[in-house]
C-alpha cells in the first residue's frame, strides 16, 4: 500500500505552509521506480538494508514494490520489518552480536547471518542447521566514500578457514562483502568477486550464494551514478570467476535504494556579514552525513515569497546549523546563490538515506516527519 499523496511537490507545500522547522518530503513513486530498477537490473535477489531508512513508509512501500527480504542489524529492525511484512525474510548481517541478540534472532527466525570471526560463529550455534552463514570478506579496495573493511570482515586467509568451519558445522555456507558506501566504481565489486571465488575454491566449499553487499552510490554530485554498469559488471565477473555453476547473487542496497525518494527542506534563519548562513537544521539533524561524505551539490534555494529558485552567481558560504554548539557547522563551504535571503528554503535533494536514521533532536531541533508528495522536483 502506498502512502497517500497530498501534495504535488515540496515547493507547493512550503509556499502554502511556510514551515519554520526543517522537514522531509517523501516521494513513494521514486522509491517504487528505484526498487524496480534494482529488481530488473540486478541479476539476483534484491534485499533492502533497513539501516539506511527504517521508517514505516519506506518499508511499506518497498514491500508494495515487491521487496520481501531485508538486511537487518538489530532486533528492533527485525521487528520493524515484520510489523509491515509478517512473512519477510530476514538477513541478520551485523557481524557482532550479543548472545541475547542471537537468542532473539533465533526466536524471530532469521534466514541468514554474516560472521567475520570464529567466536561470533560459536555464538550462532543456537540457530537451526539450515541457516545460511555468510563469511564476510574484507579487502583493501578503493572506490567508496570510506573504508568499511576497517571495522568488519576478514582477509582471504582467515575467510578460507572460517568458510570451512561454517560448512563443517552443517550450516549453509555463503560469502558476503561490502565494498564501502557510496561506491560508483564497478571494479570494486570485481576485485571482491574474484577473491570470493578464490576463497571458496581454496576452502573446497561450494557456496550457495554470494552477497555483494550494499555500497551502490546514490546521486550526490554531478551526473547520476551508472547503476546498470555496476549490475552488469557483477554479473559478468561472477560468471568469469565462478565458472559454469556460479552461486546465486544477493545484493543489499541501502543508500542507493532510498536516497532519491526524499528531499530535506531547511530554512535560512539568518545571513551574516561575510556571507555565512544559519539554517534551521545541521549536522545534529538531517545533515549529519555531511561531516563524513559532504553534502553533495543537489541543493536548491527557494524564495519563500513566490517559490522561485534563486539563481544569482553562487558564492561559497559557511553553513551553520541551529543548535548552540559551535561544532554545528558543515565542514566545507557550500556554493549557494548570491541572492539567497533570510526566510528562504534550502532544499537538499537525495537525502533519503542515513539522514532520518541518524538525525537527533539536540537542542530541540531536527527535521519533522515527512510530507508525502507526487514528485520531488
Ligand atoms: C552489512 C551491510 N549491508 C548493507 C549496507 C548498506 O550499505 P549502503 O547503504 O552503502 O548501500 C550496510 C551499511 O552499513 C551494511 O553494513
Amino acid at each position: 500500500m502506498r502512502a497517500s499523496q497530498n501534495w504535488s511537490n515540496p515547493i507547493a507545500h512550503l509556499i502554502r505552509h511556510q514551515p519554520d522547522t526543517a522537514r522531509y518530503y517523501f516521494c513513494p513513486a521514486t522509491l517504487h521506480a528505484t526498487a524496480l530498477r534494482f529488481q530488473s537490473g540486478f541479476n539476483g535477489l534484491v534485499t533492502y538494508a533497513v539501516k539506511a531508512n527504517a521508517s514505516e513508509e519506506v518499508l511499506t512501500n518497498l514491500v508494495a514494490a515487491g521487496v520481501r527480504t531485508f538486511d537487518v542489524a538489530s532486533p528492533v529492525e527485525m521487528r520493524a520489518v515484520r510489523a509491515v511484512c509478517p512473512d519477510a525474510v530476514l538477513h541478520y548481517n551485523n557481524p557482532v552480536r550479543s548472545p541475547d541478540e542471537v537468542a532473539l534472532a533465533a526466536a524471530i527466525g532469521v534466514a541468514s547471518c554474516s560472521v567475520d570471526c570464529p567466536t561470533e560463529l560459536d555464538k550462532l550455534s543456537v540457530l537451526p542447521k539450515h541457516t545460511e552463514i555468510t563469511v564476510r570478506l574484507a579487502l583493501p579496495v578503493p572506490g567508496a566514500a570510506y573504508d568499511f573493511g576497517e571495522k568488519f570482515g576478514v582477509g582471504p586467509e582467515r575467510a578460507i578457514a572460517l568458510l570451512r568451519e561454517v560448512a563443517k558445522r552443517g550450516f549453509t555456507p555463503a560469502i558476503t562483502f561490502h565494498p564501502g558506501t557510496q561506491c560508483a566504481d564497478p571494479a570494486a565489486w570485481g576485485s571482491y568477486i574474484a577473491c570470493a571465488a578464490e576463497v571458496a575454491r581454496t576452502a573446497d566449499v561450494r557456496i550457495a550464494r554470494l552477497n555483494v553487499g550494499g555500497g551502490f552510490a546514490a546521486h550526490r554530485n554531478g551526473p547520476a551514478p551508472d547503476l546498470e554498469a555496476i549490475f552488469d559488471h557483477i554479473s559478468t565477473q561472477t560468471k568469469l570467476h565462478f565458472g559454469p555453476t556460479p552461486p546465486a547473487l544477493v545484493c543489499e542496497p541501502g543508500r542507493a535504494m532510498v536516497a532519491d525518494a526524499f528531499a530535506l527542506a531547511t530554512r535560512v534563519k539568518a545571513l551574516r556579514e561575510g556571507g555565512s548562513v544559519f539554517l534551521n537544521d545541521g549536522i545534529y539533524g538531517g545533515l549529519s552525513e555531511a561531516r563524513d561524505i559532504g553534502c553533495g551539490d543537489r541543493i536548491r534555494v527557494i524564495s519563500a515569497a513566490d517559490g522561485t529558485t534563486r539563481n544569482a552567481q553562487p558564492i561559497a558560504r559557511v553553513i551553520y546549523g541551529p543548535t548552540c554548539d559551535s561544532l554545528d557547522r558543515l565542514p566545507d563551504p557550500v556554493a549557494l546563490p548570491g541572492d539567497i535571503a533570510a526566510g528562504d528554503y534550502v532544499l537538499f535533494d537525495g537525502l533519503g538515506a542515513y539522514s532520518q536514521s541518524i538525525a537527533t533532536r539536540f537542542n530541540g531541533y531536527g527535521p519533522e516527519e515527512p510530507v508525502t508528495v507526487d514528485c520531488l522536483s
